[in-house]
């Protein structure tokens, strides 16, 4: 992901989702007197960071927020700064010596979030390994998780499409939720969880949708989310989003309706899992 100007202005969808599951999840969360620093992963264009996170944090909290992707470090310095709060750090969540990482050096940290990270990680065991450590003792991590989603299984039919082959096999699983065919994703995340020394306070799986007021702004989003539409010729661009569309309305992870008010909204579903673990 490498679109942060795109993401964060079509993002007020997905933030709209995160504002909705991060206060569910935040009655879970326990708060000790003084509470020590707040790791966001994977902040991305950071309005999740500013705008969700960083309001419900007890006040004087410092939170930490990192991302691999230098354009949105970029953005969020940019857009998202919040001097003597929020500090960027670039951070990659796979980093096998996340001791000499640049968010060591604020550890250990009270909270992990990893909010619509985990998908994007084809190695989930690293990341919660790497939370682990990152956490002082008693310390809770927070997931929000896309399961699956026809998004993910209209690539795996396009890929077969001589048209786009070239440009998806090489590392089509690399964009695919490591969960997409799980018949069970709760089990397995529990399970990866508890066998990296976190007890489980709360994971399930439940239908979820993004809603956009234009099919344009839908449109936007996908193109700020897409794994290979940066590697497609610029001639065949539309024609691998208009595919890329066809294939995910097929499938059903495309809809429209009209709201309350007459206004036709455009939603993208999908299957979302949240899970919180306290570090033992
Ligand atoms: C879907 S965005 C979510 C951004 C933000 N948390 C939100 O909810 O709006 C996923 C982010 O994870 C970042 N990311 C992907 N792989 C990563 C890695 N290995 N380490 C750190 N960040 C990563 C991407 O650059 C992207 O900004």
């Amino acid at each position: 992901m490498d679109k942060p100007k795109l993401f964060s202005r079509d993002g007020a969808a997905y933030t709209a989702v995160a504002e909705a599951q991060i206060a569910e999840l935040w009655s879970i969360l326990s708060w000790p007197e003084d509470p020590l620093p707040v790791l966001d992963v994977g902040c991305g264009p950071g309005d999740v960071t500013k705008k969700v996170i960083v309001p419900r944090l007890p006040p004087g909290t410092k939170l930490v927020a990192c991302d691999i992707s230098p354009e949105m470090l970029e953005y969020c310095r940019q857009h998202n700064a919040l001097p003597g709060t929020i500090t960027y750090e670039p951070f990659d969540v796979m980093d096998p010596h996340v001791e000499r990482s640049t968010v060591w050096k604020y550890a250990p940290y009270g909270k992990v979030f990893a909010v619509m990270l985990m998908h994007w990680v084809p190695d989930n065991r690293r990341v919660v390994q790497n939370m682990h450590k990152l956490l002082a003792p008693s310390g809770e991590a927070v997931f929000t998780i896309i399961a699956n989603m026809p998004l993910f299984a209209a690539y795996e039919e396009m890929v077969k499409d001589p048209r786009w082959t070239q440009y998806m096999e090489r590392d089509l699983y690399k964009f695919i939720s490591p969960y997409q065919h799980c018949e069970d994703p709760v089990s397995v995340f529990c399970q990866l969880l508890k066998s990296e020394g976190f007890q489980v306070l709360r994971c399930d799986v439940r239908p979820q949708k993004f809603a956009f007021p234009s099919e344009l702004q839908r449109r936007d989003a996908l193109k700020s989310v897409s794994a290979f539409l940066n590697r497609i010729p610029e001639e065949q661009k539309e024609e691998f989003m208009e595919d890329w569309i066809q294939h995910m309305e097929k499938l059903g992870g495309l809809t429209k309706d009209a709201g309350p008010a007459g206004e036709t909204k455009f939603y993208m579903h999908y299957n979302s899992m949240v899970a919180v673990g306290k570090k033992l």
